[in-house]
């Protein structure tokens, strides 16, 4: 019990690394919550800082939500059971909450993009790939990652039940509680879209709208 408390804090703390913001401020002097969206983000380190400083943002919020995620083969549960999938559900929990919330960095980070897509994959990897199909279209078509994100995030729980034909109850509500949070994390994007005034995104040269 003791280990599985102390494994869901180290979950929280690896969500917890602010990669956008001590990327920013170490390498550019820059902090990306001060520009922007303000968001502490790969996507709004790419509009601030451009690709470089993007992509190992990226990849590293990302792979702290894999790796919070791996932290259950530690807990002791069996692999397949419902207490590991609720043990998972729980480190996904604490990722997300600490890169929404870092203790690093004044709990004020992200949206949870990369970090949930990183720590999903660790719970259910097919479901993220076709997500991250829908993220590339949607991008592709609007040129707005928000859209794309909270797309690909109202697309999970419809994986899960249409194309997957899951009828557990507990997988149907995580999936459901990623789309609705999702969507709470980007109301500001939704608030800009809908006043056409959110900034595009064009990946093959870098142009804002
Ligand atoms: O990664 C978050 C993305 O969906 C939106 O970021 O900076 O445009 O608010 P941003």
């Amino acid at each position: 019990m003791a280990l599985n408390i102390l494994l869901v804090i180290v979950a929280y703390l690896l969500g917890s690394i602010p990669s956008a913001v001590w990327i920013g401020k170490r390498f550019y002097g820059i902090d990306v919550r001060e520009h922007g969206s303000h968001n502490a983000g790969a996507t709004n380190t790419l509009r601030t800082l451009g690709r470089r400083a993007a992509l190992p943002v990226f990849a590293i919020d990302i792979l702290k939500g894999f790796t919070a995620v791996m932290l259950s083969h530690l807990s002791g549960y069996a692999p397949g059971s419902d207490a590991m999938f609720n043990f998972k559900i729980m480190l996904v929990a604490a990722a997300v909450v600490g890169h929404i919330f870092p203790i690093f960095a004044g709990f004020k980070g992200g949206k949870g993009v990369a970090t949930l897509a990183g720590a999903v994959a660790g719970v259910y990897p097919p479901a993220v790939g076709l997500c991250l199909i829908v993220f590339i279209i949607v991008l592709a078509l609007s040129h707005y990652v928000s859209l794309s994100s909270m797309s690909a995030g109202i697309a999970f729980p419809i994986f899960i039940v249409l194309v997957f034909g899951e009828r557990s109850a507990s997988l149907i509500v995580f999936s459901c509680v990623i789309a609705v949070l999702l969507l709470l994390t980007h109301r500001k994007n939704i608030g800009r879209l809908i006043h056409h005034t959110e900034s595009k995104i064009y990946l093959g040269k870098r142009k804002d709208a």
